[in-house]
């Protein structure tokens, strides 16, 4: 049994009752974004039971799944970091940026820390070109972008992040920071 609508039956129903029928492929964005809220990431078998819903494949799903740096097929790091190097950022230090903050984690761009707290991924245009070097962070169901950074300044903050996920009562909020130019 599909089990996204078992688990979920009145949350897809209210999705399913927005779009005409003939545009049920229109379900698919609304309901990737209920299976990564609710399990972190979007398995194989949820993109699976996402096209069944939708009537479309799930080589179609997998591939919107790809294509946004939203969606995660795999649980990943704690702290999911993504460094945009495309042409704009790379101008402007992003790739030696990227290695930098690479090689002060010990890892490769596309890998996490041993610890399994963070990982680092290189992304195309986050739409923040003019501020580079930048990166959005997902943590949890958080996003946060980061602007106008240098290496040092994204491991203080790396550390602060930590120390407050190590903390009993701390809760990691979704929120924006002002270090140097930030949106959502
Ligand atoms: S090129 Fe990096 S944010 Fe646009």
């Amino acid at each position: 049994m599909n089990q996204l609508l078992r688990k979920h039956s009145l949350e897809v129903e209210k999705i399913l009752a927005k779009y005409p029928p003939d545009q049920k492929r229109a379900v698919v964005m609304p309901l990737l974004h209920l299976v990564q809220q609710e399990d972190g990431f979007i398995s194989r078998e949820r993109m699976q039971e996402i096209a069944e819903i939708a009537g479309i494949t799930t080589t179609e799903v997998a591939s919107v799944v790809g294509f946004y740096t939203l969606f995660h097929d795999a649980p990943g790091a704690r702290i999911k970091i993504q460094v945009c190097t495309d042409v704009a950022c790379d101008l402007r230090g992003a790739r030696e940026y990227l290695n930098g903050l690479c090689s002060q984690l010990g890892i490769n761009p596309g890998e996490t820390t041993e610890d399994g707290l963070v990982s680092i991924e290189e992304v195309k245009c986050l739409a923040a070109c003019d501020h580079a070097p930048m990166f959005q962070a997902h943590i949890g169901d958080a996003l946060e972008y980061h602007e106008n950074q240098t290496v040092e300044r994204t491991l203080d903050w790396l550390k602060s992040m930590i120390a407050s996920m190590k903390s009993p009562a701390s809760a990691v909020e979704k929120k924006t920071t002002d270090d140097g130019g930030s949106h959502e």
